[in-house]
This record gives C-alpha cells, sequence and structure tokens, in this order.
C-alpha cells in the first residue's frame, strides 16, 4: 500500500510535515499546523471560485470530467433516460435506490398530492407585471412557500424534511405554469393528479377549454427525458448555494429560493436561454464563421459551450440531439437547430476550442427543443429549476445528515486598509492636512 502521505518541508522554520492523503485530496485543516512561530495563525488554501475545492463528500452523483460520465447513485445517465420515469429518478436521488412498483406507486401518489398550492398564491402572482422574467417570480413565490409551511423551519426532524421535500417536488411544475399562464393572460389550470408528474405540467400549461387534457405521448416522454437529465449534477453552483444557505440551518423553501438565484444566472442554468438568443442573433449559417471569430477574440462567449467539469462531451447534450430529432416528428423542425449543428461542428474542429476542451454543454441543444415545444426563452431556466430541485433537495438533505458538517463559513485573504484612526467629517475631504 503506497504512503499515503504527503511530507511539506516548511522553508521558512526548515520543519517537516506529513499530511495524510485520502480520496486524492488533503484536509485543509491539516495546514493549519504549519506555522512560523505561536502568534502564526497557520496556512489556508486560496482557490477563488473553488477551482480545486472538495466542499463536501457525497454518494448522490459522479461525474468523471475528462471521461464525459455522469451517474446517478451509480447508475448511468444513458440507462435512466432510456428506462425511467421523472420521479422514479427522483425516488432513486433521494432515497438511494430504484423504488420498487410499490414505492413508485406510493411516491408518485404523495407527489402528485402535494401539486395544489394556497390559493393566495394566485394573488401574488397576479401581482406580478404582465412581463415579469419567470425566474424572478421563481425565486420569490418559492421563497413564500415558507410562509405558508412554518414547520419547514424544523429541519432537524427527518418526517419533517421529507414532508416538505414532497411538497416542493409537488409544487414546482404548479408555480411555473402559474408564471406562464399569468405571463400570457391566461386562467390558472389546477394539477390534474390523475396525470402522471410531466403530463400534468403540460396541462396547467397547456390546457384550454376541453374538460381534460390529454398530453402528445412523445412530448410528455421528452419532458420526463429532459427532467431526468437535469435533476441533478453534484456541486454546480446552485447546489452548492442551496448546501451554503442550508447550512445555516435556514427553511428549505427559502433555501431552494436561493439555489434558484443562483441558477438564474446566464452562466449557469440561464445558457439555456442565452443560447437561443445567440441562435437568433446568428440568423443563418454564413454568419457563423463571423461570429465565431468574435468569440476568439474574446468578444463573446459561445454560450452553451465549456464546463468546469467535463473537458470532454456533455453527455446529456448527446442525448438531447437524439430527444431534439423525436420531438422535431411532433413539432416540426427548428431550423435553429440546424445553425447549431453547424455552429457545434464548426467549434469543434477550430484550436481555440479544442485547446480548452470546450464541447457543447447540457444548455447547448434544450432551449431549442423547449422552442419546438412552444416554450419562450424565457421559460427555459424555469424547466431547467424544476427538475434541479430534486437535485438541490437530495443534496440539501445529505447536508444535513453528514456529521462533518456545520455552517458554511469560508475565510479570506485581507488585502484592506491597516488599522487607521476616525477621521471627523470636517477633515476628510483635506486628508493630506489630516495626514492620513
Ligand atoms: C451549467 O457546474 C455544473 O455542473 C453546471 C451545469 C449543471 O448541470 O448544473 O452543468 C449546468 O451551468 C452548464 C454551463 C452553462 N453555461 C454556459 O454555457 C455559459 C458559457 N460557458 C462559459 O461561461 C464557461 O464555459 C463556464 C462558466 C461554463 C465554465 O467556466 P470556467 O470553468 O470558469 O472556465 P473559464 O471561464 O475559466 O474558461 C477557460 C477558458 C477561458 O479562455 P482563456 O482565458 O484561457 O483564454 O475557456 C474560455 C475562457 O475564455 N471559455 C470560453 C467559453 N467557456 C470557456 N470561450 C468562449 N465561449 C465559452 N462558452
Amino acid at each position: 500500500m503506497p504512503n499515503e502521505t504527503l511530507t511539506i518541508i516548511d522553508n521558512r522554520t526548515e520543519q517537516t510535515y506529513s499530511i495524510p492523503i485520502s480520496r486524492g485530496t488533503i484536509r485543509a485543516m491539516d495546514l493549519r499546523q504549519i506555522k512560523t512561530g505561536p502568534e502564526d495563525f497557520g496556512l489556508m488554501t486560496y482557490d477563488p471560485a473553488f477551482m480545486n475545492t472538495a466542499s463536501c463528500q457525497s454518494a448522490i452523483t459522479y461525474l468523471d470530467g475528462d471521461k464525459g460520465i455522469l451517474r446517478y447513485r451509480g447508475y448511468p445517465i444513458e440507462q435512466l433516460a432510456e428506462h425511467c420515469t421523472f420521479l422514479e429518478v427522483a425516488y432513486l436521488l433521494l432515497h438511494g435506490e430504484l423504488p420498487t412498483t410499490e414505492e413508485l406507486e406510493n411516491w408518485s401518489c404523495e407527489v402528485m398530492h402535494h401539486a395544489m398550492t394556497h390559493e393566495n398564491v394566485k394573488k401574488f402572482m397576479d401581482g406580478f407585471h404582465h412581463d415579469a422574467h419567470p425566474m424572478g417570480v421563481l425565486i420569490s413565490t418559492v421563497a413564500a412557500l415558507s410562509t405558508f409551511y412554518p414547520d419547514a423551519r424544523n429541519i432537524g426532524d427527518p418526517k419533517c424534511r421529507r414532508k416538505q421535500i414532497i411538497r416542493l417536488i409537488g409544487k414546482m411544475p404548479t408555480l411555473a405554469a402559474y408564471a406562464y399562464r399569468h405571463r400570457l393572460g391566461l386562467p390558472y389550470v389546477y394539477p390534474d393528479p390523475d396525470l402522471g408528474y410531466t403530463q400534468n405540467y403540460m396541462n396547467m400549461l397547456w390546457r384550454r377549454t376541453e374538460p381534460k387534457y390529454a398530453a402528445n405521448p412523445v412530448l410528455a416522454r421528452a419532458l420526463e427525458v429532459l427532467f431526468i437529465l437535469h435533476a441533478d449534477h453534484e456541486q454546480n453552483c446552485s447546489t452548492s448555494a442551496m448546501r451554503a444557505v442550508g447550512s445555516s440551518q435556514a427553511d428549505p423553501f427559502a433555501t431552494a429560493a436561493a439555489a434558484i438565484a443562483a441558477l438564474s444566472g446566464p452562466l449557469h442554468g440561464g445558457a439555456n436561454e442565452e443560447v437561443l438568443r445567440m441562435l437568433d442573433e446568428i440568423g443563418s449559417k454564413d454568419r457563423i464563421p463571423a461570429f465565431v471569430e468574435q468569440v476568439k477574440y474574446g468578444k463573446r462567449k459561445l454560450m452553451g459551450f465549456g464546463h468546469r467539469v467535463y473537458k470532454n462531451y456533455d453527455p446529456r447534450a448527446r442525448i438531447i440531439k437524439r430527444v431534439a430529432e423525436e420531438v422535431f416528428e411532433v413539432t416540426g423542425r427548428n431550423p435553429k437547430i440546424d445553425i447549431a449543428l453547424d455552429l457545434e461542428r464548426i467549434a469543434l474542429s477550430d484550436e481555440y476550442f479544442i485547446k480548452r476542451k470546450l464541447y457543447p454543454n447540457v444548455d447547448f441543444y434544450s432551449g431549442i427543443i423547449y422552442q419546438a415545444m412552444g416554450f419562450t426563452p424565457d421559460q427555459f431556466t424555469v424547466l431547467f429549476g424544476i427538475p434541479r430541485t430534486v437535485g438541490w433537495l437530495a443534496q440539501w438533505q445529505e447536508m444535513l445528515e453528514d456529521p462533518e458538517q456545520k455552517i458554511a463559513r469560508p475565510r479570506q485573504i485581507y488585502t484592506g486598509q491597516d488599522k487607521r484612526d476616525f477621521v471627523p467629517i470636517t477633515l476628510r475631504g483635506q486628508r493630506e492636512l489630516a495626514g492620513v
């Protein structure tokens, strides 16, 4: 067995330290013993944006960025996308095992039973401007749920936690659909618990005056697969926000609102919306080379490309490309897919992208499908947030059950002013006179 330690010589003191290595990491706290004297605080690590820092141990999702591997609880994403329903995968992420038939039936019934929201939700939903961005609506309404369920603050009670988890998974599609209908000036459609999770979401989005909504099975399956692909992705920005805010023992609704806010950024979940705006701006294949040149000169980002972890093709993007063709069989081909395919082909053969290992990520093709299904670009990140709620909650639950975790509170390197005395306001314009 190799000697799993790091030997560090501090050349300032000529002291030698042996630091244990475990699972390819050293504990940052083991560096604190490295001091120049008793007054010294000890060494810290400095890692802006956490480029090389593991914040937790997790058994939920495994990524191999070099090989383009994604597994939920050990199951390859390709197999789950092929064989499972979204609620089946949600059960897996939260419980650690695929459900039996009975477990899945009970789980689906519980989630669908909680799809309804308090009637007052509609009142503040109506208060938003007609063109309010749905992500702003979602952040606000999910946070507001904590005012309807004060028991959610009992985050130490597993039964209470489970109830809130089911509540939020059940209500996310309803809130998203209400935001969509509000935007269009249409009446809200109540959930129909007889329908499956995605069929009911489609029902609340698109039902008009028909007595019972019948979802197109191809589109419903496509949404199931897209939801499965977006369900979790280890310690991404929004999940890290969920863990950090949840570590203060805030309730899960306020915590999830923070995660949704993180997701809304254009570098994260907001990228799928930006991809469509980018494709609209490019407009036609003959304008792709000029756009790529702009990217290479650092003037633009190729939205939907690149990833902090994947330095190979994002396995989700590969699956989404296949789903796109199935959706287009029903909706008709979205011409933007041809621009996107050409853009990918040109980028993947260009040294700028090859050198930086930039490949299409989950956001590059997803918006093209959503648009073909009838969603407007500002809805796209909402479609990311609905399934990712399951991942956020699974990671939140794991964090709360992890005996090593406590309130997240990073340190800093202070680069500001040294100690200085107060300057009366009458002297402040004349700092040089005051000798400061
Ligand atoms: C998601 O973390 C997750 O798992 C996220 C996610 C999930 O499921 O939760 O997978 C979902 O957020 C996918 C990413 C969606 N975002 C985008 O598509 C936005 C465009 N992508 C980039 O902004 C960027 O690639 C990031 C934000 C995704 C990753 O950024 P990194 O890891 O900080 O990399 P970087 O910005 O340091 O880039 C390294 C180099 C730089 O060039 P140099 O300074 O070395 O010359 O690559 C370049 C960057 O300029 N680069 C790009 C680029 N992405 C990186 N150049 C052009 N276009 C891009 N998209």
